[in-house]
Order: structure tokens, then C-alpha cells, then sequence
């Protein structure tokens, strides 16, 4: 599982048989690939078959945090509904606004048509290298991270966690946010600093959040995220649709066979 922290001295205690580790996830920042690599034990994930589950809940993310559903909602739960009120929980509109897409990876992308294709946001994005594709199908525009983080509505993360994406959102990143922007995350939650995150949403620089994952997971009881009000937070269920889940596991059973049977894992992360 991507909760299994799997590094050399866990392979060690694996023994000499081990050949091979299969992820039950795309993102395998939770695997030490040297270790894996020095050991000559073979890496897999499962790409592709969640790329739709994770985009819609990034999409959920963007509509429901802009939306104010976590405060409305719990407004009815607590029985505090009385009258329809002309300010009460207003949110941001999204239609011909600029979406930034942190990652143009297949999850990006595929946020990156439903908000272009559904509600005519204009795209921009960082990716490494230029992505052709999303810059013919819906004319993205590839922007510095600065840039982007100006120009954005909403931002949203799609980058993997590594030691350059790590915090990659902190304090001076949020402050060079709209103060009506949406921030989301269905990445990982190190790559946003999150006590630089509750300090923007407590004081309104930033209009809301929508985290589908956090540090740790699940997330403290005192993490103070979890009483803004403007910060909605699901428990790490991107992919959790039957169709992505039982393609996922799929995937990773496929991956172990070939492992045991001595051959190229088909969807490895090590070569
Ligand atoms: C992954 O597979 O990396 C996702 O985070 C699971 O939802």
C-alpha cells in the first residue's frame, strides 16, 4: 500500500528471495527505488487505470471547496438551516477562469480537459517539458511555478513527491495566490506545507482548500486544517472507484507473477 514505507532494511528482513514489490498505487514515493535497485529487486505501480477516478475527485475537490460544500453541509447536519439567506456560503464561479495544473502528468491532463472542455477555464501549467498535446487540445501555457500561482483561480497538484516537490507550496507560494483562489491537492500531502496552508486559510489570503491528502495520513487530530472551516478534506480516496481499484490490483497482481516467474515486471518503475 502506498502507507507502507518499504526501504532497504525492510527488503532486507524480506530475505534473498525477494524479487520483487508491486504498488498498490501509481505514486511509489513510499519505496526506496536505490535500495530496490541495489538489491536487484524489481519496482511496480498501476498507471493509467485511475487517471479518471482521481481527475473526477480533483474536479469534486475544486467544485465543492469553491462551492463552500463542507460548512453548508455540516450547517444542515447541526440543524442551523433556517432561512435562505442572500449571503449565505458564496462561493467562486469557475466558468472561463484559469485553471493551474502543478504537473502536466495523465492526471493533470485529464483534470486539465474536464475544467477546459466542462467550464471553459483557460489552462496554464509546469511540467518539466513542454506537453504538446495539452497545448494543441486546450491551448495550455506553460508558466514558472511563480507565474502560475499568480495568474491561477484555482490551482491544483499533480506532481509526484519527491526531494524537489517536497514543501514545494509553502508560505511564499500561497502568498503569491488570489486571495479568492481555490488550492487542490490529490497528490501528496508533502508537497504542501501544511502549517503554512492553515495560516492562509485562517486568515483568508487564500479562499479555500480541497485536500485529498495530507501529512500524515490520516491526518492528526490537532492538525489545525481540520477546524477551518474553508478547508475540505477527503481520506485519500482518488482512485477509490470498483473499476480503479480492481484494474489496480490487477496491475499489481500481474506484476508480482512475472516478479516470481523471473520475468520484466509489465508495469515497472525499475528497469
Ligand atoms: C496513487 O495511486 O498514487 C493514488 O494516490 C491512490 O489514490
Amino acid at each position: 500500500m502506498l502507507s507502507d514505507k518499504i526501504d532497504g532494511t525492510v527488503m532486507d528482513s524480506a530475505g534473498s528471495n525477494l524479487r520483487g514489490i508491486a504498488n498498490f498505487a501509481v505514486g511509489y514515493n513510499n519505496i526506496d527505488l536505490q535500495a530496490a535497485k541495489h538489491r536487484g529487486i524489481q519496482v511496480g505501480n498501476t498507471p493509467g487505470v485511475l487517471t479518471n477516478a482521481t481527475a473526477d475527485i480533483a474536479v469534486g475537490l475544486i467544485l465543492a471547496a469553491g462551492r463552500c460544500f463542507g460548512p453548508a453541509i455540516a450547517n444542515v447536519q447541526r440543524f442551523e438551516w433556517r432561512n435562505w439567506e442572500p449571503l449565505m456560503f458564496l462561493g467562486q464561479e469557475f466558468e472561463g477562469k484559469t485553471l493551474g495544473i502543478v504537473g502536466m502528468g495523465r492526471i493533470g491532463h485529464a483534470v486539465a480537459k474536464r475544467m477546459h472542455g466542462g467550464w471553459g477555464m483557460r489552462i496554464v501549467y509546469t511540467a518539466r517539458d513542454p506537453k504538446p498535446e495539452a497545448e494543441s487540445s486546450f491551448q495550455a501555457i506553460r508558466l514558472e511555478l511563480d507565474e502560475l500561482l499568480a495568474q491561477s483561480d484555482v490551482v491544483s497538484l499533480h506532481c509526484p513527491l519527491t526531494d524537489q516537490t517536497r514543501n514545494l507550496i509553502g508560505a511564499r507560494e500561497l502568498g503569491l495566490m488570489k486571495p479568492k483562489a481555490v488550492l487542490v491537492n490529490t497528490a501528496r500531502g508533502e508537497v504542501v506545507d501544511q502549517t503554512a496552508l492553515a495560516d492562509a486559510l485562517s486568515q483568508r489570503r487564500i479562499f479555500a482548500a480541497g485536500l485529498d491528502v495530507t501529512t500524515p495520513e490520516p491526518i492528526d487530530r490537532t492538525d489545525r486544517l481540520r477546524s477551518e472551516s474553508n478547508c475540505l478534506i477527503l481520506p485519500h480516496i482518488g482512485s477509490a472507484t470498483e473499476d480503479a481499484r480492481n484494474q489496480m490490483a490487477m496491475m499489481a497482481a500481474n506484476n508480482l507473477v512475472a516478479a516470481m516467474d523471473g520475468k520484466l515486471m509489465p508495469f515497472g518503475v525499475t528497469k
